[in-house]
């Protein structure tokens, strides 16, 4: 895709901490200094600050603070993945969203980000809250590609292992996973994904896969759903820290993802299995209607849960097939 001038300038300031003077831009970008003038102008209205130095041209003071494409874009357009990136303040819900987009001819990979959802789906049919403060609601949407299919088995669980290994930087304590979608912070649900694969009806082929995540940030839930939510955290509690940003996030996150899809899948088990809650755990699941008791012993090649039953049988459990309850893990992790 061929980059707008306000793409290539910002992208010339993001890589340049001495001034830039108006004449060199308008040479390199073969355009008139007076449209370089205009267009730092856009970029200062739209959030940015790019100061003019008195004798030795413009320097730029600060990046945008809200999400914004054109940044997570400039630092992610080597990743291999290169996805088009698209932000709304409020929408259903980005899954939705990327599905829609995701039936034009010639669809790319791409980013669907929000603030809040009015529609936020959770597995199982339950529903995402998605009205915090700082809430971050994304989907990647992703061509069925040889990649794609390789790794469709995993991709909640790279998922969730390219989240961890994105915010534990960040954190005071490590986050862990309870498998095989949800992240854990302090004992309190703090992430969870929901991967959707769309079809084409007629062949019956993959056409891509929306891979949707819900990060609770930083904020606090409605009492009227604190029921359902008991469980659920926030990451930074009441208010996201100064030196947190968005954009910086969600391209780390880009970046991770595409690293952690091209690795052999055993390597990408292992470290997801190094984070998973309650190992050694008595847990209880529902698998179909019957309740069961077991030890959590890990999980197999295929990602799929491991559990010894009291009567010592071992047993492995799909994703589709099993239903472990939010509040034991909370108690595991307290
Ligand atoms: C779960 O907890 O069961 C999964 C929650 C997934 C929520 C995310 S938020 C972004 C994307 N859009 C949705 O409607 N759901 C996912």
């Amino acid at each position: 895709m061929t980059q707008s001038l306000k793409e290539k300038i910002l992208e010339k300031f993001i890589h340049q901490t001495k001034p830039l003077s108006g004449t060199q831009l308008a040479q390199e970008f073969q355009v008139s200094r007076n449209a370089i003038w205009k267009t730092i102008q856009n970029l200062n209205q739209s959030g940015y600050q790019i100061q003019a130095k008195k004798g030795s041209g413009y320097l730029l003071e600060s990046l945008k603070r809200e999400i914004d494409p054109l940044q997570i874009s400039i630092h992610t357009k080597d990743s291999f993945l290169k996805p088009v990136i698209f932000h709304k303040e409020i929408v259903s819900s980005t899954n939705d969203w990327a599905k829609e987009y995701s039936f034009k001819a010639n669809f790319q990979n791409a980013l669907f980000i929000a603030d809040q959802q009015t529609e936020g789906r959770g597995r199982y049919g339950n529903s995402f809250y998605s009205q915090l403060e700082n809430g971050l609601y994304f989907s990647l949407l992703l061509k069925a590609d040889p990649i794609i299919h390789q790794k469709l088995d995993y991709l909640t669980m790279i998922a969730a292992l390219t989240l961890t290994k994105t915010l534990n930087p960040y954190l005071d304590t490590s986050l862990k996973i309870k498998w095989v979608n949800d992240l854990f912070y302090q004992g309190k649900k703090i992430a969870g994904i929901l991967t959707e694969a769309n079809f084409n009806l007629e062949s019956q082929e993959l056409t891509s896969v929306i891979v949707g995540i819900g990060l609770n940030l930083s904020g606090s839930f409605p009492p009227q759903n604190e029921g359902a939510l008991s469980f659920a955290g926030t990451l930074f509690k009441k208010s996201l820290p100064k030196d947190f940003s968005k954009n910086q996030f969600l391209s780390q996150f880009l970046h991770q993802f595409c690293y952690e899809l091209t690795r052999e899948t055993k390597l990408i088990l292992k470290d997801y299995e190094a984070l998973l809650m309650g190992k050694g755990c008595i847990i209880n699941f529902q698998h179909g209607s019957t309740h069961y008791q077991g030890t959590l012993l890990g999980i197999d090649e295929k990602g799929h849960l491991k559990v010894r039953l009291i009567n010592n049988q071992i047993i492995t459990l799909s994703s589709g097939q099993v239903h472990l309850g939010s509040q034991q893990f909370y108690q595991l992790d307290n």
